[in-house]
């Protein structure tokens, strides 16, 4: 089977690329590679803006996985506006060419962030969805998009992730446990700045297995599905890295704790993803520290700009603005 992986070249891409490979399937990425391309020599490479796809570019492909866009809420609020260009129009876009095209099934990567602020009660996919800021809203209205394009022929199934954590070869630095992670190492200091929210959390293991069911699930199924290892408050989370850390490296670590107001809070059910897509998380947080601390020597460039993706996307902004310069001297 040959699969379309737009933005594969991301975290989330640069682990699950390799899995596809090694189970057979014929992988090519579109990327415009923000971040470089940390991918098997094996994958078929497109360097391309989504946008710039056009039908005929999706014709040989069976099924078209979308992980592009602005991944965070920094990114978002720093362009607001091109937070809805590639997080809400760019699946969007994707979504009709690749069902233009015939392409049978569409994987959309969404977030459990669509909840926005709920009141500490484990929310399932039918609770109602309610945030009130740039990434959460665009990345809903992804989802609604491509959801609405759903029949019988072109099968849709949007994945509502956690926050993910864990190694990838295109590290992220600016994802809650491997923030918790740096600081426990770097400064010998975790900081939780509300140990009360909710949050669920996604090894990235899990992550990329899901998308693997998701992929191999039967042509019938399509949906919205919760996707977490695990519900933790943000304390929690800081005392299992923090143990996680002194144990596994014998580092003493401090916890400090603040109590910050945050626009994001929400528990999840997984039943769904479980009963129809057979997708069994088996990674806790104390796996995803074990994860990182086997991947340490290759990310210890702590400040590399690649692992914050606010950093990489305010370089990439200064050079297209000096080459718009550039080209109006001319
Ligand atoms: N990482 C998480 O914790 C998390 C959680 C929930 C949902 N998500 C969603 O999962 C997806 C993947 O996340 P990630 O952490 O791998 O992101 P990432 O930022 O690491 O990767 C995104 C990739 O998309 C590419 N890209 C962006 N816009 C593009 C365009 N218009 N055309 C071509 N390529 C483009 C970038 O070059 C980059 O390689 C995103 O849609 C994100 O919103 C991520």
């Amino acid at each position: 089977m040959k699969i379309l992986i737009a933005g594969g070249a991301g975290y989330l891409g640069s682990v699950l690329v390799p899995k596809l490979l090694e189970r057979g399937y014929d992988v090519d990425v579109v990327d415009l590679f923000w971040f470089g391309n940390h991918l098997p020599p094996e994958t078929g490479i497109i360097q391309k803006d989504i946008f710039d796809l056009t039908v005929d570019d999706l014709q040989s492909y069976q099924q078209v996985v979308f992980l592009a866009g602005l991944s965070n809420d920094p990114m978002a609020e720093y362009s607001p506006s091109q937070n809805f260009i590639f997080n809400a129009a760019a699946p969007a876009y994707l979504a009709y060419v690749a069902k233009k095209a015939a392409v049978k099934r569409y994987v959309y990567a969404s977030s459990c962030s669509v909840y926005g602020y709920t009141d500490n009660e484990l929310f399932d996919e039918t609770r109602p969805v309610a945030s009130s800021y740039p990434y959460g809203i665009s990345k809903l209205q992804g989802e609604q998009a491509v959801m609405n394009l759903m029949d019988d022929e072109f099968s849709v199934i949007s994945l509502r992730k956690g926050t993910v954590s864990g190694y990838s070869p295109r590290m992220r630095l600016d994802l809650i446990v491997n923030t918790m992670f740096k600081n426990g190492i770097r400064n010998r200091e975790i900081t939780v700045n509300n140990p009360s929210i909710w949050r669920p959390i996604l090894s990235i293991e899990d992550a990329t297995n899901a998308y693997i069911r998701a992929i191999e699930a039967s042509d019938k199924i399509s949906g919205i599905f919760n996707i977490a290892s695990g519900n933790y408050t943000v304390g929690e989370v800081g005392d299992l890295v923090k143990m996680a850390i002194e144990e596994q490296l014998g580092i003493s670590v401090r916890l400090t704790i603040h109590h910050k107001t945050d626009f994001r809070n929400y528990k999840v059910s997984i039943e769904k993803a479980e009963n129809t897509l057979s997708f069994h998380p088996n990674h806790n947080v104390k796996c995803i520290v074990k994860n990182l601390i086997d991947h340490m020597d290759k990310f210890q460039d702590w400040d590399n700009p690649h692992y914050y993706n606010i950093e990489t996307l305010k370089l990439l902004q200064a050079k297209s603005q000096y080459l718009r310069t550039l080209q109006e001297v001319a």
